[in-house]
């Protein structure tokens, strides 16, 4: 499905020492890169919770890119290896509650990449314009105790 229309909304979580460095960088260097995606700066993408990946989804968004520092040079020594793990069984319960898996995009940009940074960019928003925009999440699967905590 290609709706030319459709302008995909992405959130992307960019961990600080490394994506979201380069996301500036890019900036810096005049590399234009799509405005549908919203950058988040987190700490490490190993303090990536599922939940902000559901949450984001059930506000609206088409699709989540996670990116951090490339393996072996994670600040936090394997924060990037534990989002690695998690994000690898995360996918399999994305695809189980109704979400395509492809609309969740995990990646390595070190801080110098800023060219890799808007290749990825554009290539997520490409991919997600072409899947469509994502369904609305009707089930309520957060459980009650985190409903109203964050506002993504
Ligand atoms: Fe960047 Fe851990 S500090 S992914």
């Amino acid at each position: 499905m290609s709706d030319k229309s459709f302008q995909p909304k992405i959130l992307a979580f960019l961990c600080k020492w490394c994506s979201y460095a380069a996301a500036d960088l890019a900036g810096v260097n005049r590399l234009s890169y799509p405005p549908n995606i919203t950058a988040i700066k987190i700490p490490c993408t190993g303090k990536m919770n599922p939940e902000y990946i559901i949450q984001a989804f059930r506000q609206g968004a088409d699709g989540v890119w996670i990116s951090g520092c490339h393996p072996g040079t994670c600040h936090y020594t394997s924060g990037n290896l534990i989002a690695r793990r998690r994000f690898a069984v995360f996918k399999n319960l994305l695809e189980y509650i109704g979400i395509e898996p492809q609309r969740v995009r995990l990646s390595w940009v070190g801080s110098s990449e800023a060219h890799r940074f808007q290749e990825i960019a554009q290539d997520i928003v490409d991919s997600i314009t072409e899947i469509g925009p994502a369904r609305k999440m009707v089930k309520n699967i957060i459980p009650q105790s985190y409903q109203g905590v964050r506002k993504i």
